[in-house]
């Protein structure tokens, strides 16, 4: 505490003269009318510079934040089973289905984005089983769309494949989805890009309680 004193004081008392002193004064009133002539002739390509450069800074920023196109995320939210009925005879398995799906589809980019219409599909073991179209739309820009659709597993898609009886059997069936939506997003309005957006999903279909488990986007 004493030691801090001591070496507080003598720094003191300058500061006070400093203030007080005629000297400074001069300093700040009579330098400024004749040497800011002076001082922007040789410093004001420095100031244009660096106005430049911040203005750089700022374009750099806002093409990389707002003009970097990226891919909406396309992902399933949930999957219910309306309707399921199935005979799991090991010469004709057979089976129908309507699974009610809600996708998300995400928009990240400052713009909208103008998807074209493609099918969502449902797979067994690499099979198209079920598929329906989703239409064309648009996402606003940084917005969320949601995709709600119903696809029927028809009887006649599932009719002799492989592992369906020893499947039926175990309760389960696993099934994968898969879209994909190409469209264009608009960046300012006056910057197009092509985007594709990706939904791949898998999913296991309880038989007996039916329940859609285990949904996974990849
Ligand atoms: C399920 O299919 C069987 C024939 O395979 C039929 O008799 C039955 O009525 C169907 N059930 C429903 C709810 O449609
Ligand atoms: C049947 O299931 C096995 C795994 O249990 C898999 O390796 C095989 O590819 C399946 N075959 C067909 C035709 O789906
Ligand atoms: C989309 O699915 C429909 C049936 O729902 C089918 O007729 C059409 O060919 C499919 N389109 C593509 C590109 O696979
Ligand atoms: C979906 O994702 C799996 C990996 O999770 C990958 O093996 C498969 O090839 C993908 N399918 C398509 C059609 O891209």
């Amino acid at each position: 505490m004493s030691a801090e004193n001591h070496q507080t004081r003598p720094l003191a008392p300058p500061k006070i003269y400093g203030r007080s002193d005629e000297e400074l004064v001069p300093v700040f009133k009579p330098r400024p009318p004749s040497s800011s002539r002076g001082r922007c002739s040789s410093k004001c390509p420095v100031y244009f510079l660096a106005v430049v450069v911040v203005l750089a800074a700022i374009a750099l920023v806002f093409s990389m934040i707002v003009l970097r196109p990226a891919n909406p995320e396309f992902a399933l939210r949930d999957v219910s089973v309306k309707f399921l009925n199935y005979t799991s005879d090991d010469q004709a398995p057979w089976l129908s289905a309507r699974l009610a799906v809600r996708a998300t589809l995400k928009n990240p980019n400052f713009g909208p984005f103008e998807f074209k219409s493609s099918n969502l599909t449902v797979s067994y073991y690499g099979t198209v089983v079920g598929e329906k179209a989703l239409g064309d739309g648009t996402v606003w820009s940084r917005e969320t769309r949601h995709v709600d659709v119903t696809v029927a597993v028809g009887p006649s898609r599932v009719a002799y494949l492989k592992n369906l009886s020893s499947d039926m059997g175990g309760k389960v069936l696993e099934l994968t989805s898969y879209a994909k939506l190409s469209g264009r997003v608009h960046l300012i309005k006056i910057v197009k890009r092509r985007l594709t957006s990706v939904l791949n999903c898998t999913m296991s279909v309880g038989l007996s309680n039916r329940r859609v488990q285990d949904l996974k986007c990849r």
